[in-house]
């Protein structure tokens, strides 16, 4: 039995899954090589653990399961799984080669395509991936002001200057740690308080899924041009989602570097640095950033054509529009249900996250609860409603369709006390990447 994307069905049938994650036991250290991926973050014995096959905005798992995802592989597919025109770019690349021995000029196409798009980008750098853009960012940074610290807000990925601020920090060095802090989104105090004139860069995602209060982008902005520091946007989530010059382009902040992946190229893994050219110079020869995978042409092909397709469909107001019609439909559905006093859809519509009040009970059980009822109506979900151009209205349609039956079971689960024991497995676990209360290490002024 395979389930579809419909409603009321059994629980799906994961054996599959569940033979091959099996296998993975005391080969591959955690499991997973995407934390957001891994089986930490979905309930045990009732959830998918690997996929197989997408197409649009849905996706089949190893048993032959459908769903509508609502992950999008954790961000990068803004068009859709397969899309035809990002797929046709990439064979089209792949007919003449994937990665040369001199350079390949998609490098100065998507450069240029990056510099009319994105308000800072008068120099472009590109890298594999997230973490590495924002790590040659920070380095950037030091080097143009020949200053040591960080102050951060956000997730940033798994390098030292990073991670050290988190619970996670085994195998850096305390001298490494020592120099990153930290502040709170919306919080210009906690900001003020970590400024001194050893901070080389402020890099933050300028939106997570609260809003910019009382022009709080632009008072950093001021705030690092006053204390010497660079300003760095963190934009994976926001560029090519809110729009298609990023957050910086939505909320008129230019900052001096940026920095780009996920929806950049539709799945094939590259990002980029952006940034004012005199800071950017010192790449030329001071700040060291090379590596073999830097120019390969497949993910060059796909970021181009990603780029010319989210323009010539529109698609950051597509996502606008979709998912402003699911943050609202979830909101009347709770109210509907007399709940919304302790779940509510939030965020930018482009990405909109469900929270749950400990009042109603343990989110992380109310969270596993209405994750595990979703896969009975055909929905791959993990807490936000991450939107591609794929999801149109009869997608949004049944995504509302399914909250509306599974938040009915949670609300009568909170009402009898019984929400753990409805849980057909180990519920989900804390996600490690914070949605708020960004400031872990302030620095307490002397
Ligand atoms: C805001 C932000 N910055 C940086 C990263 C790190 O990117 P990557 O996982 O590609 O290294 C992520 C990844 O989720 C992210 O969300």
């Amino acid at each position: 039995m395979r389930n579809k994307l419909a409603l009321r069905q059994p629980y799906p049938v994961i054996s599959e899954s569940e033979a091959i994650w099996a296998r993975a036991q005391g080969l591959i250290p955690a499991g997973t090589q995407t934390l957001a991926k891994g089986p930490q973050q979905y309930v045990k014995g009732v959830a998918p653990k690997y996929l197989q096959r997408g197409q649009g905005a849905r996706v089949w798992d190893v048993d032959g399961n459908e769903y509508l995802d609502m992950n999008m592989a954790i961000g990068p597919l803004v068009l859709g799984y397969a899309d035809r025109a990002v797929d046709d770019a990439i064979r089209r690349q792949l007919d003449d080669g994937i990665t040369f021995s001199l350079m390949h000029p998609l490098e100065v196409d998507l450069a240029e395509m990056l510099r009319e798009m994105i308000p800072n980008a008068e120099s472009v750098r590109f890298t594999k991936t997230g973490a590495e853009a924002t790590s040659a960012a920070v380095r950037v940074a030091r080097a143009f002001t020949r200053r040591s610290k960080v102050v951060c807000c956000g997730y940033h990925g798994w390098h030292d200057w990073y991670i050290g601020v988190t619970d996670r920090a085994a195998g850096i060095p305390d001298a490494v740690k020592e120099l990153t802090y930290t502040f709170g989104y919306n919080d210009l105090e906690s900001l003020e308080d970590a400024l001194d004139d050893d901070v080389a860069c402020v890099i933050l995602e300028p939106m997570t899924f609260e809003f910019p209060k009382d022009g709080f982008l632009e008072q950093v902005r001021e705030l690092t041009e006053r204390a010497g520091a660079l300003l760095i946007f963190d934009e994976m989530w926001t560029g090519f989602r809110v729009a298609l010059g990023g957050a910086q382009e939505h909320f008129a902040v230019t900052p001096d570097l940026a920095t780009y992946s996920k929806a950049i190229a539709n799945g094939m893994p590259i990002a980029a640095l952006t940034g004012r050219k005199d800071v950017m110079r010192v790449l030329e020869k001071d700040v060291f950033l090379f590596s073999t995978f830097g120019g390969e042409a497949l993910s060059l092909a796909a970021a181009a054509q990603t780029l010319r397709e989210l323009r010539s469909r529109k698609v950051p107001q597509h996502l606008a529009q979709i998912g402003q019609s699911i943050r609202e439909g979830y909101n009347h559905i709770a109210g509907e249900l007399g709940i919304d006093g302790w779940t509510a859809c939030v965020g930018h519509p482009a990405r909109t996250l469900v929270t749950f009040d400990a009042k109603a009970g343990d989110p992380l059980l109310l969270k596993s609860l209405l994750q595990q009822e979703m896969l009975r109506h055909g929905v791959l979900w993990s807490g936000t409603n991450t939107i591609s151009a794929a999801h149109g209205v009869r997608e949004a349609a049944h995504l509302l369709a399914a909250y509306a039956e599974s938040l009915e079971v949670v609300r009568h689960a909170v009402e009898a006390g019984s929400v753990r024991d409805l849980l057909r497995g180990d519920p989900v676990e804390p996600v490690f990447r914070r949605t708020g209360n960004f400031n872990v290490r302030p620095r307490i002024r002397a």
